[in-house]
Parts: C-alpha cells; sequence; structure tokens
C-alpha cells in the first residue's frame, strides 16, 4: 500500500464555462476546479502533498525541505502542509528578500516556515547544503522535490484522472498548466491506467517542448513503476505546446492579463498570473486558431496558484 493522507477538498467540481465559450465563439468549454483542493487556498500541490506528507511521516521525518521560486505556489502549500502536520519546515528561495513581503512569500512566513536565499545558479547546491545541514543538527528532514514532481508526488494526479473518470463529464480535450510535468505525467499515466480517451495538452510555462515531453514521459513511466504497472511512456505520446512560454517564467505579458480578465469579467473565476494565466492565454489563442473542433469538449485544468495576483510586481498590469 502506498501511503496518503487524506486532506484535499475532494472530489473538486466541474464547472460549464458557457459565457466565455460565447465570448470566444469557440467550443464548449468546462473548468475542473483544483483551484478549489484546500490547504492554504488550494491548487495542484495538495494532491501531491497527500503522498508527500505521507512518505515523510513513514520516513520518520521531522523537517520539511523544498525550494522554489520568490512567489512558489509549491512553497506556499508546502509550509501549511507541514504546519499542518507538525512539520518545520525550511524553503530555499531563489532572488532576494523583496522590500515588501506579499502573496505566496507573506503566506510562507504565517505558516512558519524558515526562509534562505540563494540565486538561481546556485539553487541545487543551496539546496543541499541545508538539507545535509538540517539532517546533521538530528532535524530529520525530507527533501520535498521541486514542484512536488517525482513519482510520489505524481501519484495525485494518477488518482485526480480516476476521479475525473468517475464524474462521468466526458471532455475532448484537457487544457492543463505544465512546468516541473508531475501533473501531467500523472494525468497521462492515469489516463492510461484508468481509461481515458481523449487528449491531455499541457501548455508549457517556462520550458522548451522536448525537454517537457521527455520530462512528462520519463515521470509518467517512474510513476507507472511506483505503482506495480509495467506502462513505458514515449515522448511524443505526450502533447506539449511551448510557443506560449517564449517570455520567460513569471513575465506577465499583455496574453496572460487578457486570459485573467476574461476568466473574470465572463465566468467570475480568478486565474494567476505564471501558471494559469499562461496555460488559458495558450487556450484562448487555440481557440481563435481553430485548432479545437467547434462541438469538441475542452476542459481547462485549473490548478490554483490565485495569491500570486496580489504579488507586488503584478500590480500595475493588473490593476486598470
Ligand atoms: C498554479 C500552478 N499551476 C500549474 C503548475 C505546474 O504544475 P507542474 O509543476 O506539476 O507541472 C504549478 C507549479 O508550480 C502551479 O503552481
Amino acid at each position: 500500500m502506498i501511503p496518503r493522507l487524506k486532506f484535499a477538498h475532494l472530489p473538486t467540481t466541474i464547472e460549464a464555462m458557457p459565457r466565455l465559450s460565447g465570448a470566444l465563439n469557440g467550443p464548449r468549454l468546462l473548468v475542473k476546479r483544483d483551484d478549489q483542493t484546500g490547504l492554504a487556498f488550494g491548487g495542484n500541490k495538495t494532491r501531491k502533498l497527500e503522498f508527500l506528507v505521507a512518505e515523510a511521516q513513514s520516513q520518520g521525518a521531522k523537517t520539511l525541505i523544498t525550494a522554489g521560486a520568490l512567489q512558489s505556489n509549491h512553497c506556499r502549500q508546502t509550509a501549511a502542509a507541514a504546519a499542518r502536520f507538525g512539520f518545520d519546515c525550511i524553503l530555499v528561495l531563489v532572488g532576494e528578500p523583496p522590500a515588501e513581503t506579499s502573496a505566496n512569500l507573506l503566506l510562507d512566513q504565517l505558516f512558519g516556515a524558515q526562509i534562505i536565499w540563494t540565486k538561481k545558479s546556485l539553487r541545487d547546491k543551496t539546496l543541499q547544503e541545508v538539507f545535509e545541514t538540517s539532517a546533521s543538527k538530528g532535524q530529520k528532514p525530507f527533501l520535498v522535490p521541486y514542484g512536488g514532481s517525482n513519482p510520489t508526488g505524481a501519484l495525485g494526479y494518477v488518482f485526480a484522472m480516476e476521479e475525473f473518470i468517475s464524474q462521468n463529464i466526458p471532455a475532448d480535450w484537457i487544457v492543463i498548466a505544465s512546468s516541473s510535468g508531475g501533473t501531467q505525467a500523472g494525468l497521462v499515466l492515469g489516463a492510461r491506467v484508468f481509461g481515458y480517451p481523449g487528449k491531455i495538452l499541457g501548455i508549457s510555462v517556462d520550458e522548451p517542448k522536448h525537454t517537457l515531453q521527455r520530462r512528462v514521459a520519463t515521470l509518467a513511466s517512474e510513476t507507472g513503476k511506483r505503482m506495480e504497472k509495467k506502462m513505458g511512456f514515449t515522448e511524443d505520446e505526450v502533447l506539449v505546446n511551448s510557443d506560449y512560454s517564449i517570455p520567460g517564467y513569471g513575465v506577465m505579458t499583455p496574453a496572460e492579463v487578457e486570459a485573467i480578465s476574461l476568466f473574470a469579467r465572463y465566468e467570475g473565476l480568478l486565474l494567476d498570473p505564471v501558471y494559469t494565466g499562461r496555460a488559458a492565454a495558450g487556450m484562448i489563442d487555440l481557440i481563435r486558431k481553430g485548432f479545437f473542433n467547434r462541438n469538441d469538449t475542452v476542459l481547462f485544468w485549473h490548478t490554483g496558484g490565485q495569491p500570486a495576483l496580489f504579488a507586488e510586481k503584478y500590480q500595475n498590469d493588473l490593476a486598470r
């Protein structure tokens, strides 16, 4: 039995987006609300952390250590899970302490996480050093991988696919923001294990197409092994569009601003500037280009991240 804690608010609902669909003159649009998974404003990390925190507990760990960007949703949710289950938490964040502490960083601090700052080029090294120091002090550290994306974390999305299939609302396409790849890998494996016939399109947030395809295929295969299923995945079985990643990680362009604004004004839904804003911008562009058939059903799998809306860096562009 693979250990799992159950704290996510599941199943997440699937809602129709008829006004957005009408405004875009597009296919039928649905949204799966994984921004409502619970745990510190929810998001895709909750499902991954059910397995990762259970593994940490089963190993007798006392401290969760992870790394990410200054406004990392993964770090915010890991810090919350640590607080909830009685671990200490150390976060290695890339950047420098900002003049004003806002959004996810503010929440990291509220959850009592210790923050260590590093440069991007030194991230892996700093993480390793922090881990070793913590171990040598007897703090029993457990390393939560970047983005929660290893075979343990990806299990969360294998079972998310099972949940989606059991909701019996068929979709021809699932569109999802993809970055460290665990979410897409879990869905791709889950689709094969539980039998979802549609397509899963990852909109790359920050990686070139082939890098992300390779990462997702490898992770899906490894996660299959973790489940004792012999299932191999090749790169070309993983659908990725990286056209929208060109501006770079965390750079909010007019396309993300428009996507955030369309979801807000037509559906009363909030996206985030980094991940779901970019994935939705990609989906909207693909709709306009006629990529989907008019009678397709396209499900936007919302992975959360909205606290970043309140990060200082995005305020000027969003406040109009
Ligand atoms: C809100 C949000 N959506 C999507 C993703 C991407 O998920 P993954 O890293 O599993 O590809 C992240 C990752 O940090 C995220 O925070």
